[in-house]
């Protein structure tokens, strides 16, 4: 299996072109398959995990195909309602097919996820939003099978702001009979993005990004070209990136109020950060002060910095608190002690005292967001950090070391070379 090789400490310097949205893409991708037309999505990024919603959208029937700067999704094929196991189990956003079979063909069956790297994420939210509107469901040798002659408006309460139910609810409701309310439902910008995506396709969606959504159902959808938003996630991690190695990088292809929370941590950490439209450069001059922290629903903290912001405190001045409340994220801190990291958890808190520095040393990514946490730690550790499990990172982030290389960085992939259907094929992978 490959891993990447970094030879460190490094000071990052220079640009970088932010991605388009992975967490949006997933969304977006299954949402195009929802009109029976073609659709064309640019600015989709090339990772593991969107290149595996394509195979699993292919074995529904959907065309699917990259041409130039664009992702083409042509819905009119859509013919089975059955997720094979073998494909579903590796991603749970995978799930969503559950929303467009719904919808479509009024029937789905789609194994329910597995046990996750992130700890338990039950799917019992998108269940209920499911049966609300009309649906029976059964839950029969591991898999969800749910069946509907129609989908009807109805009202939901989502118990706790979560991204994937209302996707999903978002997906099944567009073209339900009536109105469907969804109160409380994840503010996160790849909703609002979905809702835009939605809309462009002929749905009447209000409210994304709000605390209450409503949705006039409409017959069908027709197809659209969209542009899916940048990454904040991948921003945040440059960002880090430039805050741990004390360098100096603009981010190009940003939204700055998706990265709010997180650019005001850095900034009470004592990184500089200039915005200007579409761009942002974060300055760091002198060693990161401690700070505390909270993960939260969007527009709180997000979770999957939590990692990454985490890596950057073990090399600043003093003690710091991060309180994780969404997944189970702390299983990586293992790694970072190996490199020497002051690091203590306590049920869902981490105590992190800075220390003067981190030593290279070999290491495995758990998960996508540890991965990248661990390949910012390297780049700001004395000698040689070795990080396996690559391809958890590949999940999630386009051409890592291709973009941390072109800012300075001393990094490179060693082992395997393999195409990512190759890849997908071999990996055994659930999450995020
Ligand atoms: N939850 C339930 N029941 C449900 C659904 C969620 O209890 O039916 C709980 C979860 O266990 C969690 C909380 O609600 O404690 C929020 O989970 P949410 O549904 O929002 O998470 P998700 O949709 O499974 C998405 C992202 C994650 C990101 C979270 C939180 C995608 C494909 N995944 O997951 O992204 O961490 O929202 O923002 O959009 C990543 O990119 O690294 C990643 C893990």
């Amino acid at each position: 299996m490959a891993k990447l090789v970094i030879s460190g400490p490094n000071k990052l310097e220079g640009e970088v072109l932010i991605s388009g949205a992975k967490n949006s893409a997933l969304a977006i991708i299954v949402a195009a398959a929802m009109a029976p037309e073609e659709s064309v999505l640019i600015n989709v990024p090339r990772n593991l995990d969107v290149f595996f919603m394509t195979k699993i959208l292919e074995e529904l029937g959907v065309k699917v195909w990259f041409d130039g700067d664009g992702l083409h999704v042509d819905g009119s094929t859509l013919s089975s309602h059955q997720v094979p196991y073998n494909l579903a189990r590796r991603m749970r956003a995978s799930f969503y097919v559950a929303g467009l079979l719904l919808a479509r063909l009024g029937v789905a069956e789609v194994p329910l996820p597995g046990g996750c790297a992130l700890g338990s994420r039950p799917v019992d939210y998108h269940i209920k939003g499911f049966q609300n509107l009309g649906a029976q469901i059964s839950i029969e040798h591991g898999y969800m099978k749910a069946q509907a002659a129609s989908l009807s408006g109805c009202k939901n309460y989502i118990n706790r702001s979560s991204v994937g139910t209302t996707v999903n609810l978002m997906l099944a409701a567009s073209t339900a009979e009536g109105t469907t309310i969804l109160e409380n439902p994840a503010k996160e910008p790849e909703v609002v993005d979905l809702a835009i995506c939605l809309n462009s396709m002929g749905a009447r969606i209000r409210g994304a990004g709000t605390d209450v959504i409503r949705i006039d159902g409409v017959k069908r959808l027709r197809g659209t070209e969209h542009t899916i938003i940048p990454d904040r996630i991948e921003a945040g991690t440059y960002a880090l990136a430039a805050a741990i190695t004390q360098g100096r990088v603009l981010l190009r292809n940003v939204v700055t109020d998706h990265l709010r929370a997180p650019l005001l941590k850095l900034e009470e950490a004592g990184a500089i950060i200039s915005e200007g439209p579409n761009e942002l450069e974060i300055a760091v001059p002198q060693r990161m002060q401690a700070v505390d922290l909270e993960t939260a629903a969007y527009p709180g903290f997000p979770t999957d910095l939590q990692q990454p912001f985490m890596a950057m405190l073990t090399l600043a001045e003093g003690t710091s608190v991060i309180r994780e409340t969404i997944f189970d994220r702390f299983r990586f801190v293992d790694e970072l002690r190996r490199m020497g990291a002051d690091l203590k958890v306590e049920r869902d808190t981490a105590i992190v005292r800075g220390v003067s520095g981190l030593t290279g040393a070999p290491v495995e990514a758990t998960d996508l967001r540890a991965g990248a946490a661990l390949v910012l730690a390297g780049m700001a550790a004395e000698g040689t950090t070795e990080v396996g499990g690559v391809e958890m990172i590949d999940r999630g982030y386009e051409r890592l070391e291709e973009k941390l290389r072109a800012l300075g960085a001393k990094i490179s992939r060693e082992g395997d070379e393999k195409d990512p259907e190759e890849l997908a094929r071999e990996l055994d992978y659930l999450c995020p």
